[in-house]
C-alpha cells in the first residue's frame, strides 16, 4: 500500500492547508452567502450542515482525489460484497446484511447466502419477544416477565443501551430495562435490589461468551435466581446472544432462548443483530424493524451515491482533513436531546476501537493521525462543564452537534431552548469574538473575553428521535468510520489493542487475590505494579 505521504493528493492537501491557515471561517461565510446551501446535505429526515468547517470547494475537491487514490469505492464494494476485508481475523464485515430488509435480497459469503439465516434469527427474535411481551413466556413460577436485565459489555452493551435510551418513548412502561456491564458487583447489586426474581429475565449478551466481566455478572445473576427460585428456574430466567451457542446452553439456558450471531458482525456493529433483543422486548419488533429501516436507507445511500454526494464519505473526509491537515486530534459528539444522551459513548467505542490504530493492513506505520479521541455528552449539560475548553482552550476540538426539531410532546417549547442553545454554540465556535467586539469591559478583562473562533462544527438536524432516525444516525457514523479506515489503510474491524490488558489482568489475578501463586505472579513485575499490589493486599485486610 502506498504511503499516504507519498500520494500527490496528500501533498496537495498539505499545501492547501497552509494556504487556508490564516483564513477565518467568518471570512469564508462573508465571501459566500450561499455557503450553507452549498455545504449542507439533506437526506430524508436528516440534514447535515458542514459549512462551519474550515473547508472550501477546493478542499472538498482535493479530498475527493484522496478518496480516489485510496480506492474508497472499491473498498466499499468489497465490504458490501461480503469479502473478508477484516484481514487480520480473516472475516467478512456484514453488519449491513443485518439491516437488509428486502425479502428477495441475497448476501453471499464464500458462495453461501447469509440472508436465510439472518431472516430465521429475526423470526425467532420476533416470536420470542412477542411471547415475553404477551406474558406467554413466564418465569419459573408462572409470573410474567416485568424486568429485563442485559448483561454485556462493550459492543454487547453500549449500542443496545444507547438505542434503548433513544427509544424510551416507544418502550412498554410495565417492563423495566436495565444494563449491567461493570464487574464491580455494586452495579448489579443496585439493579437486583429493585427486582422481583420471579418476573426477571436476564439476557447474557456476549459474542464470545468468554468475556470475563460479562461472565462474572452472568454467574452472579444465576446465583441470585438459584438462591431464590431454585436451580430448575434458570432456563426460564435467562436468554443469551452469542456465536458460542454451545457455551450458552452449557451455562444452563434453554436452546429456545439462545440466539446466534456470526463472526462477520463486529461487537461494536452488532446492535442490529440479536444483540437488539432487549430493545425488541422493550419496544416491540415493529419498532426494531424501523431502526433497521433507517440504517438500511443509509446503507443504500452509502453504497450507491458517488462519493462527492455521499454523506458518510463527505463527513469522513472532512474528519481526515481536520485530524491530519489541521492537526485536530479529538472530536466531540454533542446531542442536544436527552434521548440521545448515550449516543456519544456508543460512537466513542465504534470510532476509537475501530480506528485507534497505528499500523496499516500491511503492518507498516500509518504515517498520519488516525481515529480521533472521541468524547462528548448531552449538549446542555456539557455546555455547563467542558464547553469552556471548546471555546477558549488551546486545542481545537471539532464538534458534531445533533439536534431533533421535534420532541414527542405536542407544542414542546423546550425544543426552542435546545435549538437556540445548540445553534448559539456553533455560531460562537465559528465566529468567536474579537477584542474590538468586546464591549463594556475593563481593559485588563478584554483578553479574557476574546474568543478566537474559527473552530469547526458539523450540525446534524433530524426531524425527531425515532427508531428510523436513530438507525440512520448510527449507520452514518459506522460508514464514516469505515471510510476513514480505508483512507488510513488500517483494518477498522479488529481490536487487538484490548488484548494485552486482558492477558496481563489474567496473570495478575493470583497476585491481587493473595493466593499461593502470588509471588510467581509478581516475579517479573515492575516496582510500581508490585508496590500497588502490596498496598492493595494490606488495605483489603484492614477492616
Ligand atoms: O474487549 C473488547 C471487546 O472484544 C469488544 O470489541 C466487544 O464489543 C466486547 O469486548 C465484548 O465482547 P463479547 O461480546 O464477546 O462479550
Amino acid at each position: 500500500m502506498t504511503d499516504l505521504a507519498a500520494l500527490p493528493a496528500w501533498d496537495a492537501l498539505t499545501a492547501h492547508a497552509a494556504t487556508l491557515r490564516g483564513v477565518h471561517l467568518r471570512t469564508l461565510f462573508a465571501e459566500d452567502p450561499d455557503r450553507f446551501a452549498r455545504l449542507s446535505f439533506a437526506f430524508g429526515p436528516l440534514l447535515a450542515d458542514y459549512s462551519k468547517n474550515r473547508i472550501t470547494a477546493e478542499t472538498l475537491g482535493l479530498l475527493s482525489e484522496l478518496a480516489a487514490a485510496r480506492n474508497v469505492e472499491s473498498a466499499r464494494a468489497a465490504m458490501f460484497a461480503g469479502q473478508r476485508i477484516n484481514r487480520t481475523e480473516n472475516r467478512a464485515v456484514l453488519h449491513t446484511a443485518l439491516r437488509n430488509r428486502d425479502a428477495s435480497s441475497v448476501q453471499p459469503l464464500d458462495g453461501t447466502d447469509v440472508m436465510p439465516e439472518v431472516r430465521a434469527v429475526r423470526d425467532r427474535l420476533k416470536a420470542f419477544s412477542e411471547k415475553v411481551r404477551a406474558g406467554a413466556w413466564t418465569g419459573a413460577t408462572g409470573a410474567p416477565i416485568r424486568h429485563v436485565v442485559n448483561i454485556g459489555i462493550g459492543g454487547s452493551h453500549l449500542g443496545p443501551m444507547a438505542v434503548a435510551a433513544a427509544l424510551e418513548d416507544y418502550r412498554r412502561a410495565d417492563i423495566s430495562l436495565d444494563f449491567v456491564s461493570n464487574p464491580d458487583r455494586a452495579q448489579i447489586d443496585d439493579v437486583l435490589k429493585r427486582l422481583d426474581p420471579a418476573a426477571t429475565l436476564f439476557i447474557i449478551a456476549s459474542k464470545t461468551f468468554t468475556t470475563v466481566e460479562t461472565m462474572a455478572n452472568a454467574h452472579l445473576a444465576k446465583d441470585w435466581i438459584v438462591a431464590r427460585l431454585g436451580a430448575g428456574a434458570v432456563p426460564k430466567h435467562f436468554a443469551a446472544i452469542s456465536t458460542n451457542v454451545d457455551a450458552a446452553v452449557t451455562f444452563g439456558l434453554s436452546p429456545d432462548a439462545v440466539f446466534p450471531m456470526w463472526d462477520w458482525v463486529g461487537g461494536r456493529y452488532s446492535v442490529w443483530s440479536a444483540i437488539g433483543l432487549p430493545l425488541i422486548i422493550g419496544c416491540g419488533y415493529e419498532v426494531f424493524d424501523q431502526l433497521l429501516a433507517g440504517a438500511e436507507a443509509m446503507d443504500r445511500h452509502f453504497e450507491t451515491a458517488p462519493l462527492e454526494q455521499n454523506l458518510p464519505a463527505i463527513l469522513a473526509l472532512i474528519g481526515v482533513w481536520n485530524i491530519d491537515h489541521l492537526g485536530m486530534a479529538a472530536t466531540a459528539i454533542l446531542p442536544y436531546d436527552h434521548r440521545l444522551r448515550l449516543f456519544p459513548a456508543h460512537v466513542q467505542q465504534m470510532d476509537m476501537e475501530s480506528n485507534g490504530k497505528n499500523v496499516t493492513m500491511d503492518g507498516a506505520a500509518v504515517g498520519a493521525g488516525t481515529g480521533p479521541i472521541v468524547f462528548g455528552g448531552g449538549g446542555s449539560d456539557s455546555q455547563h462543564s467542558f464547553f469552556q475548553s471548546l471555546h477558549q482552550g488551546p486545542r481545537i476540538v471539532p464538534c458534531d452537534f445533533i439536534i431533533a426539531a421535534r420532541g414527542r410532546g405536542a407544542n414542546d417549547k423546550s425544543r426552542d431552548l435546545l435549538m437556540a442553545n445548540a445553534l448559539a454554540q456553533t455560531e460562537a465556535l465559528m465566529k468567536g469574538r474579537t477584542a474590538a467586539e468586546v464591549t463594556g469591559a475593563a481593559a485588563d478583562l478584554v483578553p479574557h473575553k476574546v474568543f478566537t473562533g474559527n473552530r469547526p462544527t458539523t450540525t446534524l438536524l433530524i426531524d425527531e428521535v425515532s427508531a428510523y432516525t436513530t438507525g440512520m444516525l448510527i449507520a452514518l457514523y459506522e460508514h464514516k468510520v469505515f471510510v476513514q479506515g480505508v483512507i488510513w489503510g488500517i483494518n477498522s474491524f479488529d481490536q487487538w489493542g484490548v488484548e494485552l490488558g486482558k492477558e496481563l489482568a489474567k496473570s495478575l489475578e493470583p497476585a491481587v487475590s493473595g493466593g499461593p501463586h502470588m509471588e510467581k505472579a509478581l516475579e517479573t513485575r515492575d516496582s510500581s505494579t508490585a508496590g500497588l499490589v502490596a498496598v492493595y493486599l494490606k488495605a483489603k485486610e484492614t477492616p
